[in-house]
């Protein structure tokens, strides 16, 4: 396996009900971030490790819009695919929609309001080296209750909980998700969560219980932009560091 052969997905779906009424009549990651519209960071971020064939999920709502902007690829030597998300039901739901687009491959997974500095090349490397399974990057927040928590034992992670009301650890899972083949068969055996969605947590926990979990702290600064307080803070971020 190598870089070329991982495909890359970003989930721009949802109804980003914590952002409105920016939201009422536009998708979340189509809003600006600097000098940009949010969704081409994690573009420029797949693009820049070397993934070239990426595939957009996104609402019925604003399909056309995140079409007009973003096109075919030229505009950033890649090509792209849209997939189309009837209803919000989830992170896992948007994700099963890439199984043709993976044709059996791997997927690095870059949630669309996922902002960062660091480049992924290394990490995708790794998750290259490990040889299938999933792999998870990982980052320190103050606040973690509000994402997936990873309980860490050693050099493995014990357990994953969506949204704990008492975090084990302060490590936050980020939208940044790199999978093997198998990550379809496991969506096929999920059901919905407390707040109706499938899960991206419960995915992922099902690759730790599988022993098949790998995961890198990430480098440099992080944060998701689903809320108003973090797309202040990724505004500020963006200009004072930019993104590798
Ligand atoms: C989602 C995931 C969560 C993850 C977060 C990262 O949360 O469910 O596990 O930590 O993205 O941005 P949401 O943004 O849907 O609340």
């Amino acid at each position: 396996m190598n870089n070329s052969t991982v495909r890359g997905v970003i989930l721009a779906g949802g109804t980003a009900t914590r952002l409105k009424p920016l939201t009422n009549v536009t998708n979340k990651h189509l809003l600006p971030v600097g000098r940009k519209p949010m969704i081409y960071y994690p573009i420029e971020k797949l693009v820049g490790a070397g993934i070239k064939d990426i595939l957009i999920v996104t609402g019925v709502d604003h399909m056309g819009d995140v079409v007009s902007l973003l096109g075919s690829g030229k505009d950033f030597s890649c090509s792209f695919t849209y997939k189309v998300q009837d209803c919000a039901g989830g992170i896992a739901q948007a994700l099963a929609l890439a199984e043709d687009f993976a044709a059996g491959g791997s997927l690095a997974v870059i949630l669309g309001d996922n902002i960062f500095e660091d480049s992924i090349s290394r990490y995708l490397a790794d998750f290259t080296r490990q040889g299938g399974g999933a792999r998870i990057l990982l980052k320190k927040v103050h606040d973690p209750a509000r994402f997936g928590v990873a309980e860490i034992g050693g050099d493995r992670i014990l357990s994953i909980e969506e949204k704990p009301l008492n975090p084990k650890s302060d490590y936050a899972v980020t939208g940044i998700y790199f999978y093997d083949r198998e990550v379809f068969k496991i969506i096929k055996t999920l059901k919905p969560s407390g707040r109706g969605e499938l899960e991206i947590s419960d995915v992922n926990g099902e690759y730790v219980r599988s022993g098949k979990m790998g995961f890198s702290m990430m480098n440099g600064w992080w944060s998701d932009a689903g809320t108003f307080d973090s797309l202040a803070t990724v505004q500020k971020l963006v200009l004072e560091n930019p993104p590798k």
